[in-house]
């Protein structure tokens, strides 16, 4: 997401324009998701294990949502297991890791102390529900795949942030590079994490529609938070906590926005050299900002102030797309329990690494910066430009669709490349 510096104030001006539309962009997309549904259920039938697949998602969807109600309605919890369960979650246990999901119960009522505090007085009234809400960490899950991460060695899992309404984004992402598959033995999984509908949208139908979708697809994460600006730093803690307990044999995690190329096979070279020169076990790369302070601009996104936060920023990278070790997300997990969340997700993820006296690496390749849509670089629609690099901000659905096959044209000569 981050371009801090970039585009100011357009955030809020764009949000109004859209709600108008958002009613008929909704039907729309029920119409589509339930042309989708029949279409893939058609291609299932001819297809023994699309049947199976299907029936699984089935399975689970039922399983996680009545669990909802079950939650919703009963505060003392239940004593059942809300997730699969499996061997290797078992052995875990002794390690003090859960064996499955435990934030079971929605538990975020605001914390009154809070408002008792001068500070909280002069406080921008923006940040208000930020801290009355900044004690609760983990939510409980709507969409759970504990299986994602079960099946042999994944050596890299693609983690994308996303909101309920971007689901053209998720097609194009799944069609390129959040393609599952199997490159040399190495495979490739994906995720898509994402939070409950904000309040005031159609919420009923836009959580039918995501359960459509992960029966299809079975590639979804989702909490019971709502899906916020500010809540973005508990997509990170919640994933990471996820991560610890159901991927103990991944290798490589990206993660990434679900507005950004990737240059997959880039990124596994990149990977294939760290492993090569053994530097892979606290290698976190990406988009890196060093010596940034927090934006006192009232107008920006990204606009922080002084009663929370009065340092400069640890070096941290751009949330836009960065690789990291399984190993070093497991440290994180670890050191982030000890920090209080901070409303930008990419600078807690700074602060926690600063905590582990590590610095996140700068590599020319992860351009998450500076490449808007607003300042229209000619780089944008030069395919050679998305063939060298690894990550790239930010396309549009389309745009991704377009230069993905463009890219891949074995047609495309590019007179250089620059190495990884
Ligand atoms: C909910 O949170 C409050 C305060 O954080 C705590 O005292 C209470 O025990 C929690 N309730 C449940 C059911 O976890
Ligand atoms: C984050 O999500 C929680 C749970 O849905 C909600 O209570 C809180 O207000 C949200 N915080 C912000 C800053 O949007």
């Amino acid at each position: 997401t981050r371009g801090h510096v970039w585009y100011p104030a357009s955030f809020h001006c764009t949000k109004k324009k859209r709600v108008g539309l958002l009613k008929p962009l909704l039907s729309l997309s029920l119409v589509f998701a339930s042309f989708l549904m029949i279409h893939k259920l058609k291609l299932a039938e001819k297809d023994g294990v699309g049947v199976k697949r299907m029936r699984d998602a089935v399975w689970c969807g039922s399983e996680c949502f009545s669990f909802k109600k079950r939650v919703v309605k009963n505060s003392l919890g239940s004593s059942e297991s809300p997730v699969l369960s499996n061997g290797l979650d078992a052995q875990r246990v002794s390690k003090g890791t859960p064996a499955s999901w435990d934030a079971q119960v929605l538990n975020c009522s605001e914390d009154a102390s809070v408002r008792t505090q001068d500070w909280f007085g002069r406080l921008d009234p923006r940040f208000h529900q930020f801290v009355l809400h900044r004690h609760c960490r983990y939510f409980p899950m709507l969409i759970n795949h504990p299986e994602k991460c079960a099946d042999g060695e994944v050596q890299l899992l693609m983690v994308v942030k996303s909101v309920i309404e971007q689901h053209d984004r998720r097609e194009a992402v799944r069609k390129t590079w959040g393609k599952e598959h199997t490159v040399d033995g190495k495979k490739i999984k994906t995720l898509f994490l994402l939070g409950s509908p904000a309040t005031g949208k159609d919420t009923k139908n836009l959580q039918k529609l995501i359960e459509y979708e992960d029966m299809i697809y079975g590639d979804i994460l989702q909490w019971d938070f709502m899906d916020t600006f500010f809540n973005l730093t508990l997509k990170e803690v919640n994933f990471l906590k996820w991560f610890n307990i159901y991927c103990s044999g991944v290798q490589f995690i990206f993660k990434g926005d679900d507005d950004v190329f990737v240059n997959t096979h880039n990124l596994l070279q990149l990977i294939d050299f760290r492993v090569e020169e053994r530097k892979e076990a606290e290698l976190f790369v990406g988009d890196t900002i060093s010596k940034a302070i927090p934006i006192r601009n009232r107008q920006s996104k990204y606009y922080i102030p002084k009663e929370l936060y009065d340092k400069p920023y640890p070096p941290y990278v751009g949330g836009g797309g960065f690789l990291m070790s399984s190993q070093l997300a497991r440290r994180l997990f670890v050191v982030s329990e000890d920090l209080e969340l901070y409303p930008i997700d990419d600078v807690f993820l700074g602060m926690c690494l600063q905590k582990l006296q590590l610095a996140p690496e700068m590599h020319p390749g992860f351009r998450t910066f500076g490449i808007t849509r607003r300042r229209v670089s000619p780089m944008n629609g030069e395919p050679c430009f998305y063939k060298n690099l690894i990550v790239v901000h930010k396309l549009s659905a389309q745009e991704l669709l377009r230069m993905w096959s463009v890219v891949h044209n074995e047609d495309l000569i590019c007179a250089q490349r620059v190495s990884v």
